[in-house]
């Protein structure tokens, strides 16, 4: 068991390798990064950058072709070396995960009730009708009031903004310590993602969750963010404190992503396009604390 100031997650030189035709190419490289109780750490990178290969790795979830070494601990127990079957006990209760497609992660024939019941009824035990009344409650608390039928409703009936806060209410239903989200508003106009990462920000903060955020978009990290972990190609670029990531980017690949995002980018009418063949790593930060703050 871990003391209340030691990190909750601690990745640790975490690389990722994909059996190709060829041989063997590695898609996540050297990341590591140091999570609290009530933090946020914000992964950031353009499309293919490995920030979802590395979610899928702390959440063991990785593809059949994709093997990862290093180490994940997570409250104090090494995940990678973990069995699938000590996994799926743990993963429940310890970690919750917010998929980055909610129309894959969730099934079309099932209603939402029926889907919310089943890890209630397995993680924790309850009976179907403890477990249809906590359904209702967990809607009620991602904002959606049983009036609305939800529980009764399938995932293609929903809007964008109601699928993404089923998918939370199911991230948290077993009460999760972690809560990894991957792009979770990405396909939501301004106002409704603005919502969906109000509410989970107020969620860590009222639960005492750890928070692993995932964007391609700087400046909804930065707003949401402890620290920053900025991604290119498998690679960290650059990593840090996000007032000193955003005040004093080292990384000129991080100045383009400041300069595309919408929110931190000054009078930009237009998306830079990024050159991305100039770059090369940084050397990693001593460390990724936030505990200096
Ligand atoms: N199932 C898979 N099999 C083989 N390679 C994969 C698989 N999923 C992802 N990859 C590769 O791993 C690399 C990292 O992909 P990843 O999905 O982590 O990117 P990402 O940063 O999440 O991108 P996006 O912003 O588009 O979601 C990419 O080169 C991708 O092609
Ligand atoms: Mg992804």
């Amino acid at each position: 068991m871990i003391t209340t100031n030691s990190p909750l997650l601690s990745v640790r030189n975490l690389n990722i390798d994909v059996a190709t035709g060829s041989g063997r190419s590695r898609v996540v490289s050297e990341v590591s990064f140091e999570l609290r109780k009530g933090e946020t750490v914000g992964i950031v990178g353009e499309s293919g950058s490995g920030k979802s290969m590395t979610a899928n790795a702390i959440m063991g979830i990785l593809p059949d072709v994709a093997t990862a070494t290093g180490t994940v601990q997570y409250d104090g127990t090494e995940l990678l070396s973990l069995s699938s079957t000590k996994r799926r006990k743990m993963s429940g209760p310890g970690i919750g995960y917010i998929f980055q497609e909610p129309m894959s992660a969730l099934h079309p024939l099932l209603t939402i009730g029926e889907q919310m019941i089943r890890p209630l009824r397995y993680h924790l035990k309850l009976t179907k009708q403890e477990a249809s009344r906590r359904a209702a409650d967990l809607l009620d608390q991602v904002g959606i009031p049983p009036s609305r039928g939800v529980l009764r409703s399938h995932i293609h009936e929903l809007s964008g903004g109601m699928r993404q806060r089923v998918m939370i209410a199911m991230a948290i239903s077993c009460q999760p310590r972690l809560l990894i989200a991957d792009e979770p508003t990405t396909a939501l106009d301004a106002t409704v993602q603005k919502q969906i990462l109000d509410l989970l920000v107020q969620l860590r903060d009222d639960m005492g969750l750890a928070l692993v955020l995932i964007s391609h978009d700087l400046g909804l990290i930065a707003k949401y963010s402890d620290q920053v972990v900025v991604m290119l190609e498998g690679n960290v670029m650059e990593q840090g404190a996000t007032s000193q990531i955003i005040h004093s980017p080292a990384h000129p690949y991080t100045r383009g992503l400041m300069d595309a995002s919408p929110r931190l980018g000054q009078k930009q009418h237009r998306l830079p396009v990024i050159d991305k063949s100039k770059f090369t790593k940084l050397a990693p930060a001593a460390s990724t604390s936030t505990e200096e703050k």
